[in-house]
């Protein structure tokens, strides 16, 4: 369920230029094998944040295809990076296989792994950190990034308002419990004194946040 109008969705992406034909492959790569990415509209607008404030160190927590390190390392500037986080075998393989086929593999290291393992052991900080992973452990991700986060430095989450369900009055039994961990992670989200957060309708709901 998309928690923007359909149709205002279809005039939107009606402007899309269609010149890059490698990621309109990984979208129907995703699609057909179910594995969630980032929506076009939301990762259009990453990459408007990235050429906006041009980080030299982005970790993104959840590689998966790659689709979203791509997106990023292609707005980055000479000397900007992305470190990602991914767990699943599968996935890390399918991921470097789509990053090989583009000319960013000198922008993107994957680091093969459970975040909540390797997020620890991470000591340099991050001028952008994308938080996109199993949504139960979002809340413990989002501590260790708070760490790894410069000051002044953003963080982007996806999924927060997860197909819609987080307003809804009614869940179906297999979002439930999912549901309820978004709706926890969003009460701890907003209330960080730390930062200035926002939701934003975009996508699947884009927690943005600036650490002051
Ligand atoms: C929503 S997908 C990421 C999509 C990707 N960011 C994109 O937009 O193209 C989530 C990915 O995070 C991985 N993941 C979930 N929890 C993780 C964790 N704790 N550590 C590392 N990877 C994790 C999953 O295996 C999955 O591939």
């Amino acid at each position: 369920m998309s928690i923007i109008n359909p149709a205002q969705l279809k005039y939107i992406e009606s402007f899309r230029k269609g010149d890059d034909s490698l990621l309109i492959e990984m979208e129907e790569y995703a699609r057909t094998n179910n594995i969630p990415i980032l929506s076009w509209d939301a990762a259009e607008f990453l990459e408007q944040l990235i050429r906006i404030t041009n980080p030299k160190r982005v970790l993104e927590i959840g590689t998966a295809i790659a689709y979203s390190s791509i997106r990023i390392a292609r707005n980055l500037k000479k000397k900007g990076m992305v470190h990602t986080i991914e767990k699943s075998v599968d996935n890390i393989a399918l991921a470097k296989s789509f990053i090989e086929r583009t000319g960013y593999g000198n922008k993107i290291t994957i680091f093969e792994g459970d975040a909540l393992d390797i997020m620890p052991g991470l000591n340099k900080k991050y001028d952008l950190i994308f938080l996109d992973a199993d949504k139960e452990d979002y809340k413990r991700l989002f501590d260790y990034s708070m760490v790894l986060l410069k000051k002044g430095g953003i963080i982007f989450i996806d999924n927060l308002l997860w197909h819609g369900y987080a307003a809804a009055s009614k869940v179906p039994k297999a979002y439930k419990v999912s549901t309820k961990h978004i709706k926890e992670f969003n009460i701890l989200f907003m209330s960080q004194v730390n930062l200035k957060a926002s939701i934003l309708p975009i996508g699947d709901g884009i927690g943005l946040g600036i650490k002051i």
